[in-house]
């Protein structure tokens, strides 16, 4: 897929000021803005429209994950924000992901389509963990598995870490979007990510978007910082 500018900012705060705030410090620069949990559940679809007002490409980081009618029902009442993006969990199964396919095309009435993006294994997650919880077998097994049937059952793509990006892209083939985070920039600080990839590095193993938040949220110029980063990309 091409898209004009792949990085969207990860906008982490409960604040709507301050979210607000640095959607129109980064907007132009910025391929879109992602906004998830922490800052819907303090200020739920209104605060999304005031804080990301006139900004076209929103990432909304829901992680929905319910039996497919609810899920269903979330997308169409989501639908009205019009986002690029929303997050589904794809363990909750074929029919809770083709339910959530059907119901963004139906809300779509004319609008541009949401796509649908798929979470896999959480990154938080490891082998023990998974295993915990009765799944057997390497995380990145599980994975590719997930991937795979979000692909089958109307998904528009996955969420992924760049150490997946180069084999789901290979498994999934070029029209299928990968959203890869854990993105750093050259020399800027790690902070809790384990497994990181600079921008260049993950788009030429194969993301189609970057999600980027604090090397560019706590930079003392975030448009400068998205600038700058834009400027190493193909
Ligand atoms: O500040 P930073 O660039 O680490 O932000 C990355 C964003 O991507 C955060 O919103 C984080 O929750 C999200 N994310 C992630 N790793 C995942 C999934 C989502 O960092 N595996």
């Amino acid at each position: 897929m091409t898209v004009t500018n792949p990085i969207l900012c990860a906008i982490d705060t409960p604040d709507p000021g301050a979210a607000g705030k640095l959607v129109r410090a980064v907007q132009g620069e910025v391929g879109g803005i992602k906004l998830g949990l922490e800052f819907f559940g303090a200020n739920g679809p209104q605060g999304v429209r005031l804080a990301a007002a006139g900004e076209s490409s929103i990432f909304l980081d829901l992680k929905l994950h319910d039996i497919p009618n609810t899920v269903a029902g979330a997308v169409r009442s989501v639908a009205s924000l019009e986002p690029m993006l929303l997050t589904i969990h794809t363990s909750g199964g074929p029919a809770m992901m083709r339910a959530a396919a059907e119901a963004a095309t139906e809300a779509a009435q004319g609008r541009r389509r949401m796509k649908l993006m798929g979470v896999t294994v959480l990154t938080s997650l490891d082998g023990s963990d998974l295993e915990a919880v009765g799944q057997r077998g390497p995380v990145e097994d599980h994975v590719r598995r997930l991937a795979g049937l979000a692909q089958k059952s109307g998904l528009d793509g996955v969420i992924c870490s760049p150490m997946e990006v180069a084999k789901l892209r290979a498994d999934c083939g070029r029209d299928f979007l990968l959203v890869v985070p854990g993105i750093r920039p050259a020399g800027s600080a790690v902070g809790d990510q384990k497994r990181v990839m600079t921008p260049r590095e993950a788009i030429d193993a194969g993301a189609d978007y970057l999600v980027i938040g604090r090397p560019i949220t706590e930079a003392q110029d975030p448009a400068a910082a998205a600038r700058a980063i834009r400027a190493e990309l193909p």
